[in-house]
């Protein structure tokens, strides 16, 4: 177990992004009673991911993480979980497709719902109030009353959590997922798409290798694999009281696990090596996110890895970089050298949304051609380096919203106004992210077959 840790050790730290309940006895009973609820998921769930991050960090694989910045209650609902798994699955598809390597998919999802904030206050008109901080602490309605943090939004956190992950474990498991449903996976809103013919011709394929597959005996009925698929949760282990009440020993290694999600990460204001979100993290064995934006140095990163991943194992620390377009040439490079001088075992994955936020007609958006360049420069800056680019981190949802401009219908700043739901950034809608996955898939051919020519050449 890490020296001096236990699940409490956190609150002897300073920490950062905290709320201000004003009762701290109901915030008390609240966590004492989320102590003795069930686990969501279990400490054998999160090994597997673990060993499936390792292959990836040794090239062997990509990491596909997504879902929204922040779920709500408000939009908890049976539709708005299976069109988000579907638009999942076809960029799953796609990616398996072009990389022809396992795609460790990781959803955004069951648990994303605290929100650090760059200010405490909010401020409209003349009137200040405190800022939202996500459906788990405080409202979102701007009133005085919804704004203050209240501790039974806990429970309701944790129970979304169990219906959704519920309904994304049958899903995974029960059928949904099964390859001969590629075809159904479209959904309506992106069938009159440019997406939707690419996306036909590659359903078409792997419909017409099944068919050769069953030809042979090979069939959905007696392959699991063709039928099942490995999907895990993560979000981000902001509210560590939460996150506490969640932590339990695994019963046959003796070790500690977060069990609010299989994968949890570290926001990009919360990274202080000697603050309590970094003491929280260092002692549960989950596979780990580190978000790394353009403050990290790489002696910075090689102390939080020091701390984090003190053994070196492949598959617990997986760096989410989110620098920005304009910005990743000038900051990527220097992460991985220090890495790679080191020989720490990593995982490189790109968000490439955080870096890329701009306000347009007063909604907070993200321009498509800014995330599809910071994705290109973190595979071309990978390739130059020799090093692996592992993984994408984006926020998506499998709704017709209107929150990122571009992309194939060429969204305006005009049309924000139409569709914009996200309760915190704004997503890409499942036409844009299943755009993107093209886009990489390609990126991951040219890739493949660049290695093909330095070994026959
Ligand atoms: C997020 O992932 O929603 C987020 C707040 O990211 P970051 O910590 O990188 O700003
Ligand atoms: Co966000």
């Amino acid at each position: 177990m890490a020296q001096n840790w236990t699940p409490t050790s956190w609150r002897q730290k300073p920490i950062q992004q905290v709320p201000d309940y004003p009762d701290l006895a109901a915030l008390a009973a609240t966590e004492e009673r989320l102590a003795k609820f069930p686990p969501l998921v279990f400490a054998g769930e999160a090994r597997r991911l673990k060993s499936a991050l390792a292959n990836v960090a040794e090239g062997k694989g990509f990491l596909l993480q997504g879902g929204d910045c922040a779920e709500s209650f408000a939009e908890h609902g049976a539709d708005t979980i299976r069109d988000f798994f579907r638009a999942f699955l076809q960029m799953a598809v796609v990616l398996t497709f072009g990389a022809q390597q396992p795609v460790v998919k990781v959803g955004r999802i069951a648990g994303q719902f605290a929100k650090p904030r760059s200010s405490n206050i909010e401020k409209q008109g003349e009137v200040s109030l405190p800022s939202y901080r996500g459906d788990i602490i405080n409202g979102i309605e701007f009133t005085e009353d919804a704004r203050i943090p209240n501790p039974e939004r806990q429970l309701m956190a944790y129970r979304q959590s169990a219906a959704t992950l519920n309904l994304l474990r049958a899903f995974a498991m029960g059928g949904y997922a099964n390859l001969d449903n590629v075809h159904q996976w479209m959904l309506g809103f992106i069938k009159d798409s440019p997406q939707a013919e690419r996306y036909r011709k590659l359903a078409d394929r792997i419909s017409e290798t099944m068919d050769f597959m069953k030809a042979i005996g090979i069939t959905s009925e007696n392959h699991p694999n063709l039928r099942e698929t490995d999907f895990f949760t993560s979000h981000e282990a902001l509210l560590l009281g939460y996150e506490q009440a969640l932590t339990r020993v695994d019963s046959t290694s003796g070790d500690w696990y977060a069990t609010s999600g299989h994968m949890i990460w570290i926001g990009d204001r919360t990274r202080q090596p000697d603050h309590a979100h970094i003491e929280y993290c260092r002692g549960i064995k989950n596979p780990l996110g580190l978000k790394c934006g353009p403050s990290l140095t790489g002696d910075g990163l090689l102390e939080l890895i020091d701390l984090l991943n003190p053994q070196n194992e492949a598959g617990r620390l997986t760096l989410i970089c989110r620098f920005g377009h304009d910005k990743v040439a000038e900051n990527l490079p220097r992460l991985i050298r220090a890495v790679e001088r080191e020989g720490k075992k990593v995982v490189w994955s790109c968000d490439p949304m955080h870096g890329n936020t701009i306000t347009l007609n007063n909604y907070k958006t993200r321009p498509f051609e800014r995330i599809l360049s910071e994705v290109e420069s973190f595979f071309q800056i990978h390739r130059s380096e020799g090093t692996h680019p592992g993984g994408i981190h984006v926020e998506m949802t499998g709704n017709d919203v209107t929150e990122c401009t571009g992309g194939a219908r060429a969204l305006s700043g005009d049309d924000l106004a139409d569709r914009y739901h996200t309760h915190c950034d704004p997503r890409l809608n499942a036409d844009q992210a299943l755009e993107l996955a093209f886009l990489l898939a390609e990126r991951m051919k040219g890739g493949r077959d660049e290695k093909r020519m330095v070994v026959n050449g």
